[in-house]
């Protein structure tokens, strides 16, 4: 039996191509058309769809109107039909349990997803959702990779094709020197230093602080190749991209470039080439441009496309350290996180931010459960308590407020360049960093052997003082 689609879109030229496309189909037929979401309510109740696309709305934002939908309608599966240059959001609505597919749609794609059993669209929480049908997988007339079968202790993270769930981390904060590139670096070592089900992670951070990023300064390490290095090879490629399809480089618009970028994909295996390593952790590290001028040439597709990359990588865990802004590099890097950590310090001026950005957050309806605060520099006695500060946010009550408290070693260990994580005596930053790793990512119990091991020093017991 065909499966019914509905169609949502106010982008008449593309249903009607669509309509005439699937007009032969054996495993698929539209069973309603709306330009808007009254309309598409009314044919929800009539004509008992089984997948709904929603294109363009005009006033409405598909993940709500998905979230809408599906209350009504659970068994229903969504797919978001975007342009080239909607595909940021794809995150987004993955993580809201939506196929995301590119315009134009080829029938091709649709069928596909017909196939797919309907257990995987819903009811499972979407980290544990199949990958869909991206449009780097679907629409890409030049995959460049081949996916190699890789062992489980395959050491190289760039090597070859993950299959396991990536943990991408965001550091953020919307205030600057709140701590976020330390926070960063401390737990991309405390990473470094864990393992999961017996094997030591593997871990990426990168600097998305494009312009003025410090991360490679806080770990002596050289800040060539970076990030730049990537674009200007992504560019070659999407140069010959643009020239084998008959267009001329130098007149193409940023638009058809954003669209150009969603047809190429990149290796994997090319990371290697853009990373520097860190030796006494193995922590890979891909810093930001070295020129600031550099930093200029690096658009949104790039980004994109080097995140779509990254995810497909074997490395375990990605940090990625932010710039305390708004552009388009920090807010991919939001979206594409699976989980972000909002660091800010105990004073108003940072509180506020953080609460015009979850208000923002909130509005964009971003997982909030994916949010987790960490006030950094807390002293012995602040004038606002972390309570107070909860209930500013107006958190869940279940969630935490994770805390480091102010330290003098902090500073030292920026200067040098030795993490806080690697410090062989006791330091508080380091054991509250080391919680909020572990509320991020669970690991093993046993560490990684060659990891410094802290001295367990002994508590002061009033017996054995007493006694002996
Ligand atoms: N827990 C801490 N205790 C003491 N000093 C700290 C602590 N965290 C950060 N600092 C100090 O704050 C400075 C700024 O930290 P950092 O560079 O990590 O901030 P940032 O948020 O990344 O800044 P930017 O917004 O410029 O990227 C550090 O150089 C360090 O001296
Ligand atoms: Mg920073």
């Amino acid at each position: 039996m065909k499966k019914r689609l509905l169609i949502v879109d106010d982008d008449k030229d593309s249903t009607s191509a669509l309509v005439r496309q699937l007009a032969e189909s054996t495993w698929l037929e539209i069973c309603g058309i709306a330009t808007g979401i009254d309309e598409a309510w009314q044919m929800l109740q009539t004509t008992l769809p089984d997948m709904v696309m929603l294109g363009t709305i005009k006033g409405a934002e598909r993940g709500v109107v998905c979230q809408q939908f599906r209350l009504a309608y659970p068994q229903l599966s969504f797919i978001a039909a975007c342009s080239p240059q909607e595909l940021m959001w794809e995150p987004f609505f993955r993580n809201l349990g939506l196929w995301v597919i590119v315009k134009p749609v080829q029938t091709g794609q649709l069928e596909a997803l017909t196939m797919v059993p309907q257990a995987m669209y819903t009811g499972i929480p979407p980290q544990q959702q199949p990958a869909p049908l991206a449009a780097t997988a679907v629409l890409s007339p030049t995959v460049s990779h081949t996916p190699q079968a890789v062992t489980e202790n395959d050491p190289d993270p760039t090597n070859g094709v993950s299959t396991g769930p990536k943990h991408l981390i965001t550091v953020y904060g919307p205030k600057g020197g709140v701590g976020k590139t330390f926070i960063s670096r401390e737990l991309a070592v405390y990473f470094t230093t864990q393992k999961q089900e017996g094997r030591p992670l593997r871990v990426l951070a990168i600097d998305f602080n494009l312009d003025l990023g410090t991360f490679a300064t806080t770990l002596n390490l050289p800040r060539t190749p970076n990030l730049f290095t990537w674009v200007q090879d992504i560019d070659t490629q999407l140069h010959s991209y643009a020239q084998q399809q008959g267009r001329d480089p130098f007149t193409l618009r940023n638009e058809e470039w954003q669209e150009f970028a969603s047809s190429i994909s990149l290796s994997p295996q090319d990371i290697e080439k853009y990373i520097v390593t860190h030796t006494e952790t193995g922590l890979h590290v891909l810093t930001s441009p070295r020129d600031i001028r550099h930093s200029f040439e690096i658009r949104d597709y790039h980004l994109y496309l080097i995140l779509e990359t990254l995810k497909q990588s074997m490395y375990d865990v990605i940090l990625i350290d932010t710039a305390p802004d708004t552009t388009d590099a920090t807010i991919q890097a939001l979206f594409f996180a699976e989980q972000v950590v909002m660091v800010g310090n105990p004073v108003v001026d940072s509180i506020e931010n953080i609460q015009r950005l979850l208000k923002l957050l909130r509005e964009a309806e971003y997982p909030e459960e994916r949010i987790q605060v960490c006030m950094n520099r807390l002293q012995r006695k602040e004038m606002f308590t972390l309570e107070e500060i909860r209930a500013y946010f107006q958190l869940h009550p279940s969630k935490k407020i994770y805390s480091v408290p102010d330290d003098a070693e902090v500073k030292k260990s920026i200067n040098t360049g030795v993490p806080v994580m690697l410090h062989p005596g006791r330091i508080a930053a380091k054991d509250a960093i080391e919680t909020l790793g572990k509320a991020l990512l669970p690991v093993d119990s046993e560490r990684v052997g060659s990891a410094p091991k802290e001295k367990t020093k002994e508590r002061p017991s009033l017996f054995r003082w007493l006694w002996g």
